[in-house]
């Protein structure tokens, strides 16, 4: 696997795989990989050759004061993991690559951005959105692959890339949990051994708003009740926020007749989790999908 630092060459390894008539793929992330991360990985791998990842610990997307500073780094096993999942590079730029100076240009993509995590970390979306910009510019990928676990950041995505009219296709690949239900995420390894028990609270929440949609409730509010019911039963755990909304406009709803996710933010501690709920809607049924 070659690692690529620099965007020009970046682009003409990408380019001459265009140019051979290849399925370019591009998997980003800003590293701390997981299993959550090598299953996007391993999904573009069957759709794509070349398959590229990016690790780029992104400045512009984390708050004033959030955990930049001090956000996992594990690079030497992200690259045995990559290497050995036969990815054929690695695009690791650093932050002056991306972000030269006299560096002004910022994507918005309005609406969507300001509700649930963009009004809880302000700024966030645009730097997810910048950033994702210029990644799907460096590399052109036909396919680009993220996680639902981060379905928010996915839906302001898919929005740039209609809005923009950028070429690649976003492919959207399910949330992978643990054990006991605990969403992936590089944030985990934060948690002691206490909080990491007390986590485990996100997921039996939406379990029980899954359980809610199965009996054929359609009421947001009374699913919103059982996920809080279960979350205020772990003393650790501390609400940011519990929302049901529509799926494709991120608009909070009271009854749930269109696809819609539950959206859960909870501190643990220090550490601030997400995860949700999506909730498919056809013909008046409701259909959980966790
Ligand atoms: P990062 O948090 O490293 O995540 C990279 C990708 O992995 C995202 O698409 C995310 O949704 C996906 N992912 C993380 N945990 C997952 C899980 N448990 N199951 C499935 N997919 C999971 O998200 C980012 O980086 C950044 O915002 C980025 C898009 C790279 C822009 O900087």
């Amino acid at each position: 696997m070659e690692t690529i630092r620099t965007i020009a060459w970046m682009k003409e390894q990408a380019r001459a795989a265009r140019m051979e008539h290849r399925i370019v793929g591009l998997v980003p992330t800003m590293g701390a990989l997981h299993t959550g991360h090598m299953a996007l990985v391993e999904r573009c791998s069957k759709e794509c050759a070349p398959m590229y990842v990016s690790i780029f610990l992104n400045p512009t997307q984390f708050g004033a004061n959030e955990d930049l500073a001090k956000y996992p780094s594990t690079l030497e096993s992200d690259i045995e993991k990559l290497a050995a999942a036969r990815v054929d590079g690695l695009f690791l730029p650093d932050a002056v690559e991306i972000y030269p100076r006299g560096f002004s240009t910022y994507v918005d993509v309005e609406g969507l951005s300001n509700r649930l995590e963009g009004k809880s970390r302000p700024g966030h979306f645009r730097g997810v959105a910048t950033v994702v910009l210029k990644l799907l510019e460096i590399v052109k990928p036909h396919y680009a692959y993220f996680g639902r676990k981060d379905a928010q950041q996915v839906r302001v995505i898919q929005q740039m890339v209609r809005d923009l009219n950028l070429d690649s296709e976003i492919v959207v690949c399910p949330i992978v949990r643990e054990a006991d239900g605990l969403a992936m995420s590089s944030r985990n390894a934060y948690l002691d051994a206490k909080e990491r028990k007390a986590a485990g609270v996100l997921y039996r929440s939406l379990q029980s708003a899954a359980a809610e949609t199965m009996r054929g409730e359609h009421s947001a509010v009374k699913i919103i009740a059982a996920i809080q019911a279960v979350l205020s039963g772990e003393p650790m755990a501390q609400v940011d926020y519990a929302e049901i909304v529509d799926a494709e406009t991120f608009e909070p709803v009271t009854r749930i007749g269109r696809t819609s996710y539950a959206l859960l933010a909870v501190r643990i501690g220090k550490t601030r989790l997400i995860d949700n709920l999506l909730i498919w809607a056809e013909d008046g049924d409701l259909r959980p999908d966790l």
